[in-house]
């Protein structure tokens, strides 16, 4: 999918439009602060799917009752080790924030957590959260479910059955970004076909199936009703992995699970997140960084394939995008911005307002 070029706003304009628009909605400041240093930082990573163009969705979702605003997270159950918190529908970047900072501190104590989220709402890019994870120092990894949202098929089935149910994992390096293994179990994200939807760009073949069940490239058939289905990554292991995420997440820690009379009645976008938080000194290695690096270099050492450039890191796609966009702005389609003037105008601004 080769985007066009589009104009582009800094890093610092988008936070302060996306701080104002929530403010604007009700919002509380720390939870505008909260909301855009995630939003924009997902576009600074080259996720647009999970950047600012979420800021219309989100609004309607508080009008119509999806989004608690102010709500901090609590804690339903606690065991030391295991942590379980209940969002009450609050905004998804302060529930996981609020979450991982408690795990980040639990892992301290006892050398690993395990934190459970329930009914949050959209907690957007999860590399944020391990992200947060390893800015303190400590690995992680997090399985996602999407309760309610019937966006992908099953492998071998013919309609949507779960929703895209996200994989993340990172590894601290000190002094340099970590590590970072951060997708969704479908082949792509439903943000990405948005995004190829209002740039007016087809989807790749085997991503998708139309209402009726049979394979397109058309990204409209995901926001059409009757609404077609995503595939899967990796066919039967991405299907495999999106079923115990929703296990792990949804049925074993509380998060609810995607079915017949969750799809109907759920409002907005929802997520569980089941995260273990691990501490690398926990382990009584004393070299483990150095045996990391030796590894990292042996991988990137593969000599590269035809057309490749060069072997990279996961993780290493989201450093660049972050020192380019950092430098040259960070490009929005006239599709999503106007989407963002008309989340604002709903907040009551003045769309001339928020124009840099
Ligand atoms: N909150 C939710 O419900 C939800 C649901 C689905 C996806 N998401 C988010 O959507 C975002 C996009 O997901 P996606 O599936 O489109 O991601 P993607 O297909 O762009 O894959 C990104 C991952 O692959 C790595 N990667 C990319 N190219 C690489 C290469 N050449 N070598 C090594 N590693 C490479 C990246 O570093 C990154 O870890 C993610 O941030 C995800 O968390 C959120």
């Amino acid at each position: 999918m080769s985007a066009p070029t589009f104009p582009t706003y800094s890093a610092e304009h988008l936070h302060t439009v996306t701080m104002r628009i929530w403010q604007g909605l009700g919002g509380p400041p720390e939870e505008a602060r909260l909301l855009a240093d995630h939003l924009v930082a997902a576009n600074l990573a080259g996720h647009d799917s999970h950047g600012v163009g979420l800021l219309q969705d989100y609004a309607t979702g508080v009008r119509e009752g999806g989004i608690a605003l102010g709500r901090r997270p609590e804690i339903v159950a606690d065991t030391g080790v295991v942590v379980t918190f209940d969002a009450g529908s609050g905004l998804g970047q302060v529930a996981a924030h609020d979450a991982m900072a408690v795990g980040i501190e639990r892992a301290r104590q006892h050398g690993a957590a395990v934190v459970a989220l329930r009914r949050s709402h959209h907690v957007g890019r999860i590399g944020h959260w391990a992200e947060q994870c390893a800015a303190a120092g400590f690995s992680s990894l997090h399985l996602v479910s999407v309760p309610g949202d019937r966006l992908v098929a099953p492998f071998g089935g013919t309609d949507a059955r779960f929703g895209t149910n996200p994989f993340c994992a990172a590894f601290p390096r000190p002094g340099a970004d970590p590590i970072l293994a951060d997708f969704a179990t479908s082949r792509l994200a439903l943000g990405k076909m948005r995004v190829a939807h209002n740039s007016g760009v087809q989807a790749p073949a085997g991503t998708l199936l139309d209402a009726q069940g049979r394979p397109t490239t058309d990204p409209g058939a995901m926001f059409e009703d009757p609404r077609g289905a995503l595939l899967t990554t990796g066919e039967h292991k991405g299907s495999a992995m999106a079923v115990l995420f929703e296990l792990f997440a949804g049925a074993m820690a509380g998060g609810g699970i995607t079915d017949q009379e969750s799809s109907t009645s759920t409002l907005g976008i929802m997520n569980a997140m089941f995260s273990l938080v691990v501490d690398p000194a926990a382990f009584g290695t004393t070299d483990a960084q150095e045996q990391a690096e030796v590894f990292l270099r042996w991988v990137t050492d593969s000599p590269p394939a035809e057309g490749v450039e060069q072997v990279l890191l996961p993780g290493e796609p989201e450093r660049r995008s972050r020192e380019r966009r950092t430098a040259e702005g960070i490009p929005i389609d006239p599709n999503t911005w106007q989407q963002i003037l008309d989340a604002g105008a709903s907040a009551g601004l003045d769309p001339a307002d928020l124009v840099p």
